[in-house]
């Protein structure tokens, strides 16, 4: 793979140049213009500074030392840019040893490493609805990734399942359910019950409703049979609902460890804290505060005046037991923004406790309607089987008049593949740290960077290769086109692509790579003559069968169904 052996490359000549290793390599990125080489190297501006040299006299230094056969030519560029551009042959051949092998890897970077990603994690008693969509797409992208990257990765879900919410439900359930309703839609039923609630407990003349509530909820922490039972039975509903909606995504949890979990620790957690110095008494509370100056004027509370714990005493006890069970390496949450501050909190508490490992809030921006917030009693609140039946219904309407000679079955399998795809990718494909409008349109368009286009780029592939009939044969690879070159080059760079991706927590930065493949599968696919190709044609299907495996693997990463025909 291109970056590696690029990166291996380097790394051996920075190694001469700066023994001590003190000046980290700088990454090499392509140049994304062919006037400057394939990529280029910013080593030389780190190591000048260091040595206190000229940036262009170390770069030419550096340059003196790269000799290897895919380097074919390396020149210094204004103050110091190194630029290297690659030898055909020698990258026809790594993408030859590429096609050869049965399937595009990742770099195994987490090879003996552990890591645990919490993502989606509802809270229960409520249908899913499109608030759940980035956290459940963005953590599964990761999840895919990680595995693929030879971690042991777990991914948990960590529902909001313990809490005041429950004391509400039990109230709204003994004094108003429908019993007709539950048995026809249970968890309408209770959402129902749960909305109730909020709006029956605004109003200020049944202010004893909330304390009805409360002491609902306290029954029920004290172990009252008929509120556990309730609470079984909502949890039950609950994980049916999700349970369904998940099947439908392609997504599956290792383990779902949700707040209830740990109730039974929190008490335990809490003396810790103390014994340890690290929670302080409080106007009868117990809280910890920070030195930290984004801190310092937060601190958190991890024991009401009741004797309550919260929240964040909760994710402390998880982390407790996520280390004392996994030792994990690295551990990823993926929530909305809203909660930095509580994982900020957190992780600083971890650190405090002696957790080494690694932890990522990998945060994102919040999914607004064109309309504004999205709120229960505003009665704007997008359910995911809705967005899904929309999204498949209207994949399904193309499908029919573009390839009505396929069997019904085969139309229904296209159209969920496409449907659902379509919305998974539009929500990966933005940054995950911006604010997304939600819109049917853009979620469902079929042009442009989406998933339908990148999809028919591969089943195209997949036809042409049906219809040549022999085997590709990757030493056939000959780089004799500019755009050969530029489709071998993009097949190359997908592992680096997806490693980006799993660093940053980014899974745009694939998909961005994923659509910049597709436009170079494509424009092999109109502009050279493949099949009629003659001294070329076995050259190029086997690029673009190479070039189909890697756009299949990336768009699998991504947890996108990928199908053969459509
Ligand atoms: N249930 C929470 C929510 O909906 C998200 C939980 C995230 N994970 C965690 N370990 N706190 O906001």
């Amino acid at each position: 793979m291109i970056p590696v052996l690029l990166h291996d490359i380097l790394a051996a000549v920075a190694a001469k140049a700066d023994p001590e290793g003190t000046t980290p390599l700088e990454p090499v990125a392509p140049t994304g213009n062919p006037a400057h080489g394939d990529y280029q190297w910013n080593f030389a501006f780190r190591l000048a500074k260091v040595r206190r040299q000229n940036p262009r006299a170390v770069a030419e230094s550096l340059v003196a030392q790269i000799h290897h056969p895919l380097i074919q030519k390396v020149e210094v560029m204004g103050p110091g840019f190194i630029n290297l551009y690659f030898d055909d042959a020698e990258l026809a051949r790594v993408l030859a040893l590429q096609a050869a092998t049965p399937a595009i890897g990742l770099p195994q970077i987490g090879a003996g490493q552990t890591v645990i990603i919490d993502y989606s994690s509802p809270n229960v008693a409520k249908r899913m609805h499109i608030g759940h969509m980035r956290s459940t797409h963005i953590g599964n992208a990761l999840y895919r990734l990680h595995k693929a990257a030879g971690y042991l990765t777990i991914g948990d879900n960590h529902i909001g399942d313990w809490g005041t919410q429950f004391g509400k439900l039990i109230y709204a359930w003994n004094h108003w359910r429908d019993d007709g309703a539950y048995a026809a839609d249970p968890i309408g039923e209770l959402e129902r019950l749960y909305v109730k609630f909020g709006e029956q407990g605004k109003l200020p003349e049944n202010a004893e409703l909330i304390v009805a509530a409360r002491a609902e909820t306290f029954k029920l922490q004290k172990g009252d049979p008929t509120n556990v039972g309730l609470w079984q039975q909502f949890m039950d509903v609950s994980m049916a609902e999700f349970k369904s909606v998940y099947a439908r995504m392609g997504v599956e949890f290792d383990v779902t460890l949700g707040e209830s979990a740990y109730k039974d620790m929190t008490d335990g957690i809490v003396e810790r804290l103390k014994r340890d110095g690290i929670a302080e008494p409080s106007e009868g509370a117990w809280i910890v505060r920070f030195e930290d100056p984004s801190l310092k004027n937060s601190p958190v509370i991890v024991q009401k005046r009741d004797g309550a714990s919260n929240y964040t005493t909760t994710d402390i006890a998880a982390m407790q037991y996520r280390m004392e069970r996994w030792n994990p390496d690295r551990i990823i949450i993926v929530t909305d923004m809203r909660q930095q501050l509580v994982f900020n909190q957190l992780f600083a508490i971890s650190r405090r406790m002696g957790v080494a490992a690694e932890l990522v809030h990998a945060w994102f921006g919040m999914l607004v309607l064109p309309e504004g917030a999205m709120s229960t009693r505003a009665g704007n609140i997008i359910r995911l089987v809705d967005l899904f039946d929309e999204a498949v219904a209207r994949a399904r309407a193309i499908v029919d008049t573009r390839a009505p000679h396929l069997s019904d079955d085969e139309r229904a399998n296209i159209a969920d593949a496409v449907g659902m795809g379509a919305v998974r990718y539009a929500d990966l494909s933005q940054h995950p740290q911006t604010d997304v409008t939600f819109s049917w349109d853009k979620m469902l368009s079929f042009e442009g960077n989406t998933a339908p286009y990148l999809l028919y780029s591969h089943a195209r592939c997949v036809t042409l290769l049906a219809r040549a009939e022999e085997t590709p044969d990757p030493g056939a690879i000959r780089l004799e086109h500019p755009l050969e070159r530029e489709l071998a080059l993009a097949v190359l760079r997908t592992p680096e692509a997806a490693l980006t991706a799993l660093k940053t927590s980014r899974p745009n930065l694939l998909a961005d790579h994923l659509y910049d493949l597709s436009n170079r599968v494509n424009r092999v696919y109109h502009d050279l003559p493949v099949l009629t190709g003659g001294e070329f044609r076995a050259s190029r299907l086997a690029q673009l069968d190479v070039a189909r495996q890697a756009l299949r693997t990336g768009l699998e990463w991504l947890g996108l169904r990928v199908i053969d025909r459509m």
